[in-house]
């Protein structure tokens, strides 16, 4: 075969232009938010402005959450915005997720506050999207909004889409398996080699997202032995917002990468670039979303969405020190009144102590130089390369052996939580490894890779 180049984006999460996204309501919905709302149109318009002008490849993949959050002005902006895209040349490809059919999407104003906008149903995806894959697959699964598509010489292209009219994210059913299954066999027998693409990651990102129930696909192990034994080892999804390779293999020994991309509208901001170098060997490189046109008050907008992110986790400790109802309540738990006086505790000392301190009270050494370093920067680290990739908390270095120090020290409590505590989907799991895993990354690098099948 000819080596085949193709580009993925995730999670666009447009935003209407036409729709308002601004007020105190809105500033205070921001602060709990990972990724950038108001300038979803303006980062759009910038990396369309890219994939029209680009050279290195003429197929596009969009892997999910294509609208903000359902709005009907947001599909069909970003719909128009893909058949611009696609009668420039490029050949675009989607798959729909969670996000395009949120029952209640909304917009803000100063007057209103949160404000209703109309939505879609799963059924009107169909119409906004049949250009940019239904329409021009080889075998199509309307029921599901999933298909096959040729998307080069000897190169099929499975799209596997997890929602239903009546819910959002659910395990594939044996209908759908045994139609993806055949499709698999089917590209075998035809001598093509299959990628997959669906929203939902099959492996966690991180090792910490194990915990997670909705990061990742329901019943993400039966999937993947499906895609691999069957030929398909390699699916790029999305949905968490993180940067990561991963891969395992299954009982019969074959191989599967899931390749998570993050969205292109919040920090880390890369799309990747992939080329199949031959039926065994994927090259995957990652691209940074280019500059937009926007206030960032003169900061890269690199730096302007890392500051949205580090804003979310900062809210999230100062939130604990200042107002621990307030905080708790927005994960539901606004009634316990007995975690009050805790979490004030910790977000009191997450706020205030250095890294010196806390390694001191677990009676470990912190190396020199991250000594003096404010706790909350270190934290506000870790989370943020849990999702940005290839974390630098590796042991060797002196923030890491601090880390893997303190995490040794807590081994005993680690050893009760291996016990009581089990991933999303059963995994056993074993709390060090886990959290080292997280911290660090001493796998595949989570942006630039030679993947062999
Ligand atoms: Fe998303
Ligand atoms: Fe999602």
């Amino acid at each position: 075969m000819k080596p085949f180049s193709f580009l993925v984006v995730a999670d666009p999460h447009y935003f209407a232009k036409s729709l308002d996204a601004y007020g105190t309501a809105y500033e205070e919905f921001m602060d709990f938010e990972q990724k950038c709302y108001a300038e979803t149109a303006a980062i759009n318009d910038a990396v369309f402005e890219y994939l029209k002008n680009q050279t290195r490849a003429d197929v596009i993949l969009f892997s999910g959450d294509l609208s903000f959050n359902g709005e009907k002005a947001s599909h069909e902006e970003f719909s128009q915005k893909l058949k611009d895209l696609q009668d420039s040349g490029k050949d675009c490809y989607v798959v729909t997720a969670g996000h395009d059919i949120e029952p209640n999407p909304f917009a803000y104003d100063e007057e209103h506050g949160r404000k209703p906008v109309e939505g879609i149903r799963f059924e009107d995806l169909y119409d906004y999207y049949r250009d940019f894959g239904y329409d021009k697959a080889i075998a199509f699964n309307q029921k599901y909004l999933s298909y096959v598509a040729q998307i080069a010489d000897g190169v099929r292209l499975l799209v596997l889409c997890n929602d239903s009219p009546e819910k959002r994210n659910v395990a594939y059913t044996d209908e759908l398996m045994d139609w993806a299954k055949e499709q698999a066999k089917k590209a075998k027998a035809d001598g093509q080699i299959m990628l997959a693409m669906e929203h939902y990651p099959l492996l966690a990102g991180q090792p910490i997202l194990q915990l997670i129930p909705d990061a990742r696909q329901k019943n993400s192990r039966a999937v993947i032995e499906m895609l691999a034994d069957n030929g398909v080892h390699v699916c790029f999804t999305g949905h968490m917002h993180n940067q990561s390779i991963n891969v395992t293999e299954t009982p019969n020994g074959n191989k599967f990468y899931d390749i998570c991309t993050g969205s292109i509208i919040g920090c880390p901001a890369y799309m990747r670039l992939c080329t199949l170098e031959d039926e065994n060997t994927l090259q995957v490189t990652s691209i940074p979303v280019p500059e937009f046109e926007w206030d960032t008050k003169g900061k890269s907008g690199k730096d302007y969405m890392q500051d949205q992110f580090e804003r979310m986790i900062r809210s999230m400790i100062t939130g604990m020190k200042d107002n621990p109802a307030k905080l708790l309540g927005k994960f539901g738990a606004g009634d316990k009144k007995a975690l009050f006086g805790p979490v004030k505790k910790i977000g009191k000392a997450m706020s205030t102590w250095s890294v010196g301190k806390v390694a001191r009270l677990l009676c470990v050494k912190a190396a020199p130089e991250v000594r003096d370093m404010p706790f909350l920067e270190l934290a506000i680290g870790v989370v943020r390369y849990a999702f940005e990739g290839d974390q630098p908390y590796v042991e060797g270095t002196p923030a890491g052996n601090t880390i893997l120090k303190v995490f040794g020290r807590l081994k005993p409590v680690f050893r009760i939580l291996n016990k009581k505590l089990h991933g999303s989907q059963g995994e056993t799991l074993d709390f060090y490894e886990l959290l080292k895993h997280s911290a660090g990354n001493y796998g595949i690098s989570d942006y630039e890779a030679t993947l062999k099948f």
